[in-house]
């Protein structure tokens, strides 16, 4: 019958294709459905009667097939219609999702998940300035997007953190709010914002989760970076409580991951301690890692991040949820340094430096909000994602950002 099951599975069959035609084939006259006048059974059948009355159900049966054809052909011909009206309807409906940041860390591995990108407009600084709103504003009248996740950002770890405290404030401020004000002046259905967990208070307790940001000030190393992407969520918040506005907050553990920063001194932990490790054994000098190695870090590869990320585009509208694998997953820094120098195989050469500054001790993060909607993500074991960055490093040393 149209529309069931069988039916449907059989228009995937071209009416000329073998399987139509054997499906049209088998009338209730069975065998003798298939034979052609002149074939042999036809020869040998018996008398002149029965030659009639076969040519007489060979009339009907030809004209039951070819109106079978023909309502085949028309219902073949309307469904090629419907899906193309599918397939209008989609065009129209089609999110139109603008992805800052795209050059960075997180957004390559979206764009390396994506199986399909057409919905997707990536830009970069290249594309507009963010913290320049009339750039930015003339980018959402270009684009119209009706999606938006904001990843750029001015980011580095501790050192560029603690060394360039005006800019880190300055340029994230003027970002965000120029992306969130042009998110809700041009009626973007859904925005993600991304956050980060080393926003949260300084002193507080463990494990942090969504409700905590705003319990006390961050840490004095990253103060700027933090207060800027604190002002983000208040006024993601603001917009969703005023105007409704579907603007949502993630918040990311520390990354990692292929096309991170590799820079020695600016760079965050991991692709700072990769880089540093390749030159120490090019150089054939030792592998010293600054500060104690014993703070702890929850690390989520970039590729996981990015299919939370997609996740959270489709699948909630959670105010703000933490993105981030168990806190039974947190790790030394320590740990990570030996999985690096395993996978140059210059483990014996490691050092721990402990003049140097460990930044933050700790901070566990709760992932339960995402597990209570999500259970069932499946992240990367350290092992594989530090394998799979040092040898994107290794095999794209000369371009990678250093
Ligand atoms: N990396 C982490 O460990 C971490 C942890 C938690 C949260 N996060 C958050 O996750 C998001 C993505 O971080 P990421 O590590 O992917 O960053 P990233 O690798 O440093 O990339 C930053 C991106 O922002 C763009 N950008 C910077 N300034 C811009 C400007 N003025 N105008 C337009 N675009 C600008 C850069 O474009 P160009 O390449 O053209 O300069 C680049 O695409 C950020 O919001 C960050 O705060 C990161």
């Amino acid at each position: 019958m149209p529309g069931s099951k069988a039916w449907v599975k059989s228009l995937g069959q071209k009416p000329g294709s073998k399987a139509g035609v054997k499906s049209l084939g088998q009338s209730p006259g069975g065998k003798s459905r298939g034979q052609r006048p002149g074939s042999k059974a036809w020869v040998k059948s018996p008398g002149s009667k029965a030659k009639v009355k076969g040519l007489g159900l060979l009339v009907i049966k030809c004209h039951a097939y070819q109106s079978q054809r023909t309502w085949f052909q028309t219902q073949y011909k309307g469904f090629i219609y419907v899906n193309l009206f599918y397939k209008l309807y989609n065009l129209i409906q089609m999110k139109k999702v603008l992805i800052t940041g795209s050059s960075g860390l997180v957004g390559k591995a979206i764009q390396n998940i994506l199986p399909d990108k057409e919905q997707y407009i990536f830009i970069t600084s290249k594309d507009a300035d963010l913290t320049d709103m009339s750039e930015t504003k003339r980018l959402f009248e270009k684009y119209k997007p009706t999606h938006v996740i904001h990843l750029a950002a001015c980011v580095g770890g501790l050192y560029k953190n603690m060394n360039n405290k005006v800019e880190m404030l300055e340029q994230n401020l003027l970002m965000n709010f120029n992306i969130v004000k042009c998110a809700h002046d041009y009626k973007v259905e859904k925005l993600i914002a991304c956050l980060s967990t080393c926003i949260f208070p300084d002193k507080t307790t463990y494990p942090i989760n969504e409700e905590m940001l705003h319990d006390g000030p961050p840490h004095n190393s990253n103060d700027c970076y933090a207060y800027a992407k604190r002002m983000l969520e208040i006024q993601c918040n603001a917009y969703r409580e005023n105007y409704g506005d579907n603007f949502i907050c993630v918040i990311p553990t520390n990354i990692y991951g292929p096309y991170d920063n590799f820079n020695l001194e600016d760079g965050h932990v991991i692709p700072s301690l990769i880089h540093k490790c390749y030159l120490a054994k090019k150089e054939g000098k030792p592998f010293i890692v600054r500060g104690t190695g014993k703070p702890l870090r929850q690390f989520i590869y970039s590729e996981d991040l990015g299919k939370l990320i997609l996740w959270v585009l489709e699948n909630t509208n959670e105010r703000s949820l933490i993105l981030s694998v168990d806190k039974e997953d947190e790790v030394t820094i320590e740990h990570m340094a030996r999985l690096i120098a395993k996978e140059f195989d210059y483990e014996n050469n490691l050092f721990f430096d402990a003049s140097f500054s460990d930044g933050q001790y700790k901070k566990t993060a709760d992932n339960s909000k995402l597990m209570s909607l999500y259970n069932d993500f499946d992240f990367i074991a350290h092992e594989e994602g530090i394998k799979k960055t040092v040898k994107w490093f290794t095999n794209n040393y000369e371009t990678a950002r250093k």
